[in-house]
């Protein structure tokens, strides 16, 4: 009944845990989600205006299939303030949300025959925005003890006629790396060398703690291939407003504009107003949450060391965590053995209360992904109850 495409692409990691916390919540448990992947603030006051008074004044219509133009304008103004990077608004498109941004380009650029390589622990969506276009994904080590930087040697490897492109995703879901500048350049020098297109999702660039972000185009004289993806979701807590938008390639930006001319017609319009002021407006909010991302940080990864048995690396950004959990796979719990990540995730939830995302979804057997977009109670109660079930298996 189905067209291929359909069968080429997986349904979303974590239903089945969220489908299992709401079972628990209607047994009145208290359940601890740990698997969020957003914001865990209200959109900032000053952007619920800005829409407030786009509806008010009627901007409620079709708007420019790529977003209206002062929108694109506000963003190449956000560019250049935060990310050095200099592009015209003829560069830019704005799309239902950094997802759909990803979508579109991946349509755009790949298809059957084309290979293009992803960084293993990876966000779960990269394979399927590959697959979907006929596309093969090709995995690629990186180093845990490195912020998840590439594995060159394997990287290389992994390079054929057929390579078209490549994702890089610093800071990164799902385990919070960030990469060196010199890894990047060395990535960009492998990429250019092969002639390949660099897509960089930078969708929680306003979220390091140790460095300021460094956008990976401005590392190159030569960005001509590389498209940057960037977000409203998660720096302004804005994930259900749905707005992303790409910068880049003058005819790619065309292409994306004809398909989503073709398919969402445009942005929601209330939306694009709102991110005209979250991306031009004030920005303490955005500081003010990357304080306090950063003490949790702290907390996350303190407590996760703390259990026996557990070790964390500090990761550079976004707000998850991605703990080596390899010593109890194999281990047994009352008679049961925990064969994999996901099996001490389900069990984390079933005994504790306390939603995970096993790292098998992002292609980690190891690990298991925190997310710290909750309070810091949570985090603490958590964590005592994590210490005290896995503390039990042996
Ligand atoms: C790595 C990464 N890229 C892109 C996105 C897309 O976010 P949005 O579509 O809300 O902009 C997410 C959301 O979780 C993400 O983690």
């Amino acid at each position: 009944m189905f067209a291929d495409r359909i069968n080429r692409i997986n349904p979303s990691a974590t239903l089945a845990m969220t489908a299992k916390a709401a079972e628990l919540r209607a047994k009145n448990i208290d359940v601890i989600n740990l698997s969020v992947g957003e914001p865990d603030f209200n959109t900032p006051e000053n952007i619920l205006n800005a829409a407030k008074k786009a509806m008010d004044l009627g901007f409620t219509k079709y708007t420019p299939g790529a977003g209206i133009l002062d929108l694109r304008k506000a963003i190449t103004e956000k560019l250049s303030r935060d990310n050095n990077l200099f592009y015209d608004p003829s560069e830019v498109i704005v799309s239902c949300g950094g997802k759909h941004s990803l979508y579109n380009a991946c349509q755009v650029l790949f298809q059957s025959g084309d290979e293009v390589i992803i960084f293993s622990p990876y966000w779960v969506s990269f394979p399927d925005f590959v697959s979907v276009t006929g596309a093969k994904p090709i995995f690629a080590e990186t180093n845990p003890d490195k912020q998840y930087e590439p594995n060159f040697k394997d990287l290389e490897s992994k390079i054929n006629k057929n390579t078209k492109g490549i994702i890089i995703n610093s800071p990164s879901n799902p385990t919070g790396g960030v990469w060196s500048n010199d890894a990047v350049i060395q990535t960009l020098d492998i990429a250019k060398k092969y002639d390949l297109w660099v897509f960089s999702d930078e969708c929680y660039e306003q979220l390091t703690y140790d460095e300021k972000f460094t956008s990976i185009a401005t590392l190159t004289k030569e960005s001509d291939k590389i498209l940057t993806f960037q977000s409203c979701s998660k720096t302004y807590s804005m994930t259900g407003w749905r707005i992303g938008y790409t910068v880049g390639n003058k005819d790619v930006i065309k292409a994306m504009s004809k398909l989503q001319g073709q398919s969402t017609s445009c942005p929601n319009s209330i939306a694009q107003y709102a991110a005209k002021e979250a991306l031009i407006g004030d920005q303490k909010f955005v500081s003010k949450m990357r304080a306090i991302f950063k003490s949790r940080r702290s907390l996350i990864v303190n407590g996760l060391n703390a259990i026996d048995n557990v070790t964390c690396d500090s990761p550079g950004g976004a707000f998850y965590v991605f703990p080596n959990v390899e010593y109890f796979i194999g281990k047994e719990n009352n008679s049961k053995v925990i064969k994999s990540a996901a099996d001490l995730s389900m069990l984390l939830l079933n005994e504790e209360a306390i939603v995970t995302v096993a790292g098998d979804s992002f292609g980690a057997r190891n690990n298991i992904r925190l997310s710290y977009a909750a309070s810091e109670q949570n985090i603490k109660k958590s964590l005592e109850k994590m210490e005290k079930i896995l503390s039990q298996i042996n």
